[in-house]
C-alpha cells in the first residue's frame, strides 16, 4: 500500500481508500515475470503459493529501499510471512539472486 508492504487482512478498507495498492498480480508486466518472480522460480522458492505473494511483495519493498541487502536484512524483511513448504533457504537465495539481477539491470540501463 503506497509502496509499503502491509498485512492486508489487518487493513481496513477505509484505511486503503485513496492509496495505491499493488498486489502480486501487478508484479509482472505484459505477462512477463519480474526479476523477483523469475528468481523465485529459478530457486524453487515457491510451492503452494500461499506465502509467495507476501514474500515477493515484502522482498520488492526491501529491494526498493535497499538494493543490496544482507541475509539478515532479508530475513527481517520477510519476517511475518510463514512458509511451510520450501523452508526459507530457497526464498533467501531467490531474493539475493533478484538483488543481483536488478543491480545488473540498473548498471546496464
Ligand atoms: Fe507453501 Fe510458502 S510455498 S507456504
Amino acid at each position: 500500500m503506497d509502496g509499503k508492504p502491509v498485512t492486508s487482512c489487518l487493513v481496513l478498507a477505509v484505511e486503503a481508500d485513496g492509496t495505491s495498492i499493488t498486489t502480486i498480480e501487478g508484479e509482472s508486466v505484459d505477462g512477463k515475470l519480474s526479476p523477483l518472480q523469475e528468481a523465485f522460480k529459478n530457486n524453487h522458492a515457491t510451492q503452494c503459493g500461499f506465502c509467495t505473494p507476501g514474500m515477493i511483495m515484502s522482498a520488492k519493498a526491501l529491494l526498493q529501499r535497499n538494493p543490496n541487502p544482507t541475509e539478515e536484512e532479508i530475513k527481517d524483511a520477510i519476517e511475518g510471512n510463514f512458509c511451510r513448504c520450501t523452508g526459507y533457504r530457497q526464498i533467501i537465495d531467490a531474493i539475493e539472486e533478484a538483488a543481483k539481477i536488478i543491480q545488473s539491470e540498473v548498471r546496464n540501463a
